[in-house]
């Protein structure tokens, strides 16, 4: 058992994973389970397709083509509850301070809950802020959609650049993407996140500083990035605006927990929208960081989008756990992850709109759950984390599916399309799901020596063409691209990953990995700026990558 109290906060007495009995007896149910083959399985069960399925909020989730049976369902679900999983589902949603390593809430929930809900940190209502700084953007959106809001020489604003890094960036952008059907068609949306200035140059090329409002996100604006992002692009702008450094005024908004930081950057505190240290970046585009969405699509369909992630919140916290989505969803990741030793997961949607939804969910998974210590801060001797990754459909299949089809890896892969299409052109989007269903048909029951032969194969192509089958696949259908709804899958998505977590018993809402990088960065940046040749104490690699890279800047 970890100890109670590890020098700081309490931890949930809950014995490592290893110990659980749900986990010995799944380890010699996967001995039994391990080999059985999909193709088999749907034959034994006529009704499997059925069965082994969940539907709720418009969502339907059909995993019966995974290498599962009913009881390795119902033993991952106790897993999921000998885990403590009730008790720190209720722990987050009443803000208790489950980020053990930073001490802090973890309340991304709270940002789409009720006005009149009450979530108390510290003993303080949270939610009258939440709404009051919805307000205050939505507000600040409707001035500068209908032209309300000005800039500095009276222009109405027609671009809105968002410079962000990490979740003060791929939320918003993965967000728009996936809405852009829904956003002010005269109003263009850019985004600079990459200390690379050629990242910078391209999202403002050809915009008129006049016409541009930059919004800059950072929880806690200490972030190199987009500070210095932040800075290219006032310089642009008081340049292009004829020197009047007065211009920003009307340019420049800021997201930010650091309202002293935001002022110092001279940014008027009135133009700043807050948010709180009990958001995690990556789990904070439906704060104030979703500012730059909302312009594009307006405060009405945000606060659709909202429902939907209140509607998934309210499904998690009170469905029963076999029949809970986002349980469901991370019980099978550590099926996978724990049992079969997979490395890697796909997620493929079937929707050109939700292009950037795999990138989202690596930084939402892979920050989240790339740790190596328990809560109690001891060593783990298990696989936590999933590496996560994946391209919209049908452009995945023409380029790695191959090695997903007939690869020696596994990797179970989760299909997300949707019923009604957004652009009812022609046969697109029947051809579409077309191929998301046949993909998933493929993985599963592949094609035979037999079946290749009826088919008149020649016999010595046979090997080169036999798909195994037997590739698990989660098919996610959902009614229609939404705000609401893709509310609803990102709130899946978020608590999944929660699960996960739990599960895995870490903190998968801090993310200590990423100072050391920056700290070092900031030791070699004066060393590559400096005139004089510096003297390097770094390993004999990367002091020659410094000489030659000075040789040669
Ligand atoms: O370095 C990682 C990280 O802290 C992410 O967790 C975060 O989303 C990103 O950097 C940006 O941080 P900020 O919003 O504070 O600029």
């Amino acid at each position: 058992m970890p100890p109670e109290e590890v020098g700081g906060p309490s931890v949930p007495a809950v014995p490592s994973l290893e110990d659980r009995p749900a986990f010995a007896e799944l380890q010699e149910h996967f001995q039994e389970v391990r080999e059985l083959r999909l193709k088999e399985l749907f034959g034994q069960d006529p009704q499997r397709g059925v069965a082994l399925t969940a539907a709720a909020l418009g969502f339907y989730l059909d995993y019966s083509k995974n290498r599962v049976t009913s009881e390795t369902m119902r033993l991952l679900v106790r897993l999921a509850q000998e885990s403590g999983l009730p008790e720190r589902i209720e722990a987050m949603f009443s803000g208790a301070r489950i980020n053990v390593s930073e001490q802090r809430s973890v309340l991304h929930v709270a940002l789409r809950a009720p006005r009149d809900a009450v979530i108390l940190v510290d003993g303080h209502n949270v939610v009258p802020q939440v709404h009051q700084a919805l307000d205050q953007m939505g507000d600040f959106a409707t001035r500068v959609r209908d032209g309300r809001w000005l800039g500095h020489t009276g222009k109405r604003i027609r671009n809105v650049v968002n410079i962000g890094i990490g979740g003060s960036d791929l939320g918003p952008m993965m967000a728009y993407e996936a809405l852009r059907d829904y956003a002010k068609v005269d109003l263009a949306l850019r985004f600079v996140s990459n200390i690379d200035a050629s990242d910078f140059v391209e999202a403002t090329r050809g915009l008129d500083p006049a016409e541009t409002l930059f919004v800059v996100c950072s929880k806690s604006w200490h972030t190199l990035e987009t500070l210095t992002n932040a800075e290219t692009a006032r310089d642009w702008l008081v340049a292009g605006l004829g020197g009047e450094r007065q211009a920003t005024a009307r340019h420049f908004v800021a997201v930010s927990t650091n309202q002293e930081g935001v002022a110092e950057f001279g940014i008027d505190p009135a133009n700043m929208f807050p948010f709180w240290d009990w958001v995690g970046g990556r789990y904070s585009y439906d704060s104030a960081i979703g500012l730059s969405l909302m312009i594009a699509i307006g405060p009405e369909r945000f606060r659709e989008m909202l429902v939907g992630f209140r509607a998934m919140d309210e499904h998690f916290r009170t469905a029963p756990l076999e029949r809970n989505l986002p349980v469901l969803l991370a019980v099978l990741a550590v099926w996978y992850n724990n049992f079969f030793g997979a490395e890697t997961q796909a997620v493929l949607p079937y929707d050109h709109y939700l292009g950037r939804f795999p990138a989202y969910l690596q930084q939402l998974e892979m920050e989240s759950n790339g740790k190596h210590v328990d809560l109690a801060g001891r060593t783990v001797g298990y696989q936590t984390g999933q590496i996560i990754w994946g391209q919209p459909g049908t452009n995945g299949q023409h380029a790695f599916y191959q090695l997903i089809h007939q690869g020696t890896k596994l990797i179970p892969c989760d299909f997300i399309g949707f019923c009604e299409a957004l652009h009812p052109l022609g046969r697109h989007h029947d051809l579409l799901m077309a191929n998301l269903l046949a993909q998933t048909e493929a993985l599963a029951f592949g094609r035979t020596v037999e079946e290749l032969t009826a088919a008149g194969t020649p016999e010595w192509q046979i090997p080169f063409r036999v798909c195994d089958g037997n590739r698990p696949t989660t098919t996610i259908l959902i009614d229609r691209l939404t705000p609401e709804s893709l509310g609803k899958l990102v709130a899946l998505y978020e608590h999944k990953a929660f699960v996960e977590g739990v599960i895995w018993g870490i903190d998968s809402f801090d993310q200590w990995g990423v100072e050391l990088g920056k700290l070092l960065a900031d030791r070699i940046t004066p060393e590559l700026e400096s005139r004089l040749d510096p003297s390097l104490e770094h390993d004999s690699s990367t002091n020659e990558l410094i000489r030659r890279y000075r040789r040669l800047r």
